[in-house]
């Protein structure tokens, strides 16, 4: 099935999309935007991306984006596929006007979406686990907001992709691991669950904060706490977590074996409770 879009409320093919050259989006990445997984037909943690995409329009003080009414085109969107398994990408933009580095006087926000179908291609690395690399955290001081400037971490997923590598795990100047080019990511380490803590530095990823919700409620004790370089020879596992990739087992970082090498229980564990909120979610209970 072809991928639907809605531009400013008209909906059309993805393929019939046109955004005018003056945009800010395309000339200056003056945008934030959002990925939604779609099970069953329905979209997954609607009010945590909501939120968050409040929180980056304010963040770059883009303003007069009526989010309800985004909400319903997302949900036509969908039913005119209809889409069953599949993503939604939103992206808002400060809109047309002559070229010029301040926010225009008078500028409409752009308001552009499109609902594409799922290929699940995270399947095998989620059973046998992946090798990631190490890449310094080139990025700006705002990886909070979830703009579309992404240039740093395009970079280091283009060196992990050449090293043959899904994914790499950015690194700041004193060895500080931050989170992954398009992932958040969780160590294992004496039998507590570790992740960054929420700052400026990482994207406050929504499937790290189920994940959270989910390790609490299955006993599990989870400390948000920094790890570094220097300490992953001391974890027992590592994981991923992100909206389409879900939980996916790190078994390799650079050319050190993570644990004996195969995903661990605790990542087994979050994967199955990963497993059953969306089971329960598309079952309605
Ligand atoms: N990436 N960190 C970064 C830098 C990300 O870009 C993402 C999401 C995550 C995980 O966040 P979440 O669990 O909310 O998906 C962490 C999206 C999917 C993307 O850019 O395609």
């Amino acid at each position: 099935m072809e991928p639907i879009a809605n531009l400013n409320g008209e909906q059309m093919l993805l393929a019939e999309v046109k955004i005018p050259a003056l945009d800010r989006g395309f000339l200056f990445g003056d945008a934030v935007y959002e990925v939604l997984r779609i099970y069953g037909g329905r979209p997954w943690l609607m009010e945590e991306h909501f939120e968050r995409l409040a929180r980056s329009l304010e963040a770059i003080r883009i303003h007069g984006v009526d989010l309800g009414r985004l909400r319903q085109r997302i949900i036509a969107t969908i039913a005119a596929g209809p889409f069953v398994e599949a993503t939604v990408y939103i992206q808002i933009t400060r809109g047309v006007a002559p070229r010029s580095h301040t926010f225009p006087p008078s500028a409409t926000p752009l308001e552009f979406l499109y609902v594409k179908e799922f290929h699940d291609t995270h399947f095998q690395n989620r059973q046998t686990g992946v090798a990631v690399i190490t890449h310094p955290d080139i990025r700006w001081d705002r990886c909070d907001i979830k703009s579309t400037n992404l240039l740093g971490n395009l970079l280091a997923a283009q060196a992990a992709k050449e090293a043959g590598c899904p994914e790499a795990l950015l690194y700041l100047p004193d060895g500080t691991l931050t989170e992954g080019t398009h992932t958040s990511f969780f160590s294992v380490w004496e039998n507590s669950l570790l992740t960054t803590p929420a700052s400026n530095a990482v994207l406050p990823g929504i499937t790290r904060n189920l994940v959270l919700r989910l390790a609490a409620r299955a006993g599990i004790p989870v400390r948000e706490q920094r790890l570094r370089r220097d300490d992953l020879g001391n974890v027992s596992e590592l994981f991923l977590t992100g909206t389409t990739s879900e939980i996916v087992p790190i078994i390799r970082v650079d050319d050190r074996r993570i644990g004996d090498g195969r995903p661990g229980p605790v990542t087994r564990k979050m994967q199955e409770a990963y497993r059953e909120a969306v089971q329960e979610f598309v079952s309605g209970r």
